[in-house]
């Protein structure tokens, strides 16, 4: 038949229509490309752990909620009417029994499921590279997982630079506060600066008033932007407020002295403290935020990002690669006032800190750890807790009743009981992997057969309804929404 689409010209067809005839869109020379990358990246991943000892070990995609923060796929039960399996989020659960079960080195290539809103690089089901292993801290699960990866890029996409061996650790705070992220790009500068103190005697009132109420004032260099007109000031501006800011103040240091929003409040004394603070110079556009911690950095690093893009000042080629460690064990959730697990609830928290339990969950800090890569997570992972009694506390300053703990977890705490060793592990995502060795800009591209952003498939149109002597069998009736 004649073709939907051309296949070897029509490079921006509609992404729905490449979706609806994925099969034909497969043909184009760049997904070939894509689908070859994909099938390297995974088979070098297998040979490296198989080699250093790890076994492959495939767990249930029926079974029990593991919870990772997104909703849970249901499937109901024929055979027990009323009961429902969960897909997994995660292996998580399972590959820690493995460790129980006396698998010292698990592996597995593991597709995962989350019912969560859809973005550029998040999918309802995904793969992960998940991997666990005992007997070890920390420090020994990066070296394996950074190994993989030193060796594997110039294997498999051989024109990507890495930007430094061995990768820099960055602790959470530390990447909050440099690049207002805890997942920084690390191929430019521009950090942000705590720039306060300078200000301790302002006459700015907006940042005085900041001062006085406990908050910061932070700022960024944007380099030889200080010719920028007002329209373009009043746009950033705009940006800032949509991040959360209340506004942003601007100096420009432009050859005929310092210009912009701060310029009248600023003295020269304060303006060469700045300079040598930041390095700033002329030709330059310094943004200011005078806000809380938060607000200041979710705005500076989103800045930060925006001239990444729009001064092309990361090369596309280097792979920035970066641990970010010591992460806060829990965050506090304002909407249903209660503490959330803030990477997942079997993270071990530092020992150090287990008697701050009743006083201040805040400050306490976990063994997790992340991969990061040019601004995105490309993996997470912890020490696990192995010991009941840990555990319990952790499930009970989450909020979680007795019951709903044995109905959920009951089976890992008396796992535990046998006797656990101590573990840990990761899980890098391949198709984020794959995504930026191929250049791609989603994860869509980097998978044979994606849903799209509305997480339907519109090549076999799913999901679709069931037909009404199926549902029968599964007893169930479905009530659609009012609207
Ligand atoms: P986490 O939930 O952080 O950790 O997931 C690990 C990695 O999986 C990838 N990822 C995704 N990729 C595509 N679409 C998604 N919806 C999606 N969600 C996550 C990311 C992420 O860094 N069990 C723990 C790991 C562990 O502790 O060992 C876990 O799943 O690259
Ligand atoms: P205003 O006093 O609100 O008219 O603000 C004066 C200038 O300071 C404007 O350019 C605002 O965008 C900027 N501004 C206001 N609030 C903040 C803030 N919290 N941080 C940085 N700049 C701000």
């Amino acid at each position: 038949k004649p073709l939907p689409f051309l296949i070897y010209k029509d490079e921006d067809t509609d992404e729905n229509l490449r979706l609806k005839y994925r099969y034909l869109d497969l043909r184009r020379e760049r997904m070939q490309h894509n689908m070859v990358l994909r099938h390297k990246v995974i088979k070098f991943m297998r040979d490296y752990l198989d080699e250093k000892g790890f076994i492959e070990v495939e767990t249930p995609i029926l079974f029990k909620t593991t919870p990772e923060g997104a909703r849970d796929y249901l499937v109901p039960s024929r055979v027990h009417p009323g009961c429902f399996y969960a897909l997994p989020q995660s292996p998580q659960q399972l590959k820690q029994l493995l460790m129980v079960a006396g698998v010292e080195r698990y592996f597995q290539i593991a597709r995962c499921f989350r019912d969560e809103d859809q973005r550029g690089d998040r999918q309802p089901e995904f793969t992960q590279l998940d991997l666990e292993m005992s007997f070890v801290n920390r420090d020994d699960v990066l070296e394996l997982v950074e190994g993989l990866f030193t060796e594997m890029i110039p294997a498999v996409a051989p024109h990507k630079k890495l930007l430094s061996t061995p990768w820099p650790v960055l602790s959470y705070s530390e990447a909050v506060d440099r690049y207002g992220t805890d997942k920084p790009d690390l191929r430019f500068g521009m950090e942000l600066a705590n720039v306060s103190d300078i200000f301790s005697a302002s006459g700015f009132m907006v940042f005085q008033n900041t001062l006085k109420s406990g908050g910061v004032i932070k700022c960024i260099v944007v380099p030889g932007c200080a010719e920028y007109t007002r329209k373009e000031v009043d746009q950033l501006t705009e940006f800032a407020k949509e991040q959360g800011a209340k506004g942003l103040a601007t100096l420009a240091l432009t050859a005929e002295g310092v210009k912009g929003t701060a310029q009248k409040f600023i003295t020269p004394d304060e303006v060469e403290a700045l300079k040598s603070r930041t390095g700033a110079k002329e030709g330059d556009l310094i943004l200011f935020v005078a806000d809380s911690k938060a607000v200041a950095n979710k705005t500076l690093g989103a800045l930060r990002l925006l001239f990444r893009d729009r001064l092309q000042l990361a090369d596309k080629d280097t792979m920035a690669f970066a641990w970010i460690v010591d992460f806060p064990m829990f965050e506090w959730n304002e909407e249903d006032k209660k503490w959330d697990a803030a990477h997942h609830p079997f993270t071990m928290p530092k020992l150090d800190d287990l008697d701050k339990f009743d006083t201040d969950p805040a400050s306490i800090l976990s063994d997790a750890y992340d991969m990061v890569c040019n601004g995105y997570e490309m993996a997470s992972g912890s020490i696990r807790i192995h010991r009941r009694d840990i555990q319990m506390k952790i499930f009970q300053l989450l909020g979680l009743k007795d019951e709903d703990i044995r109905i959920k977890f009951g089976h890992m705490l008396e796992a535990f009981e046998y006797g656990a060793p101590p573990h840990g592990g990761m899980a890098p995502g391949i198709d984020r992997l794959v995504m930026l060795l191929a250049d791609e800009p989603n994860i869509r591209e980097v998978i044979a057969f994606p849903k799209n952003q509305a997480a339907r498939d519109l090549m076999a149109d799913a999901p679709s309804p069931a037909a009404a002597k199926q549902l029968e069998e599964l007893h169930i009736r479905v009530e659609m929404p009012k609207e």
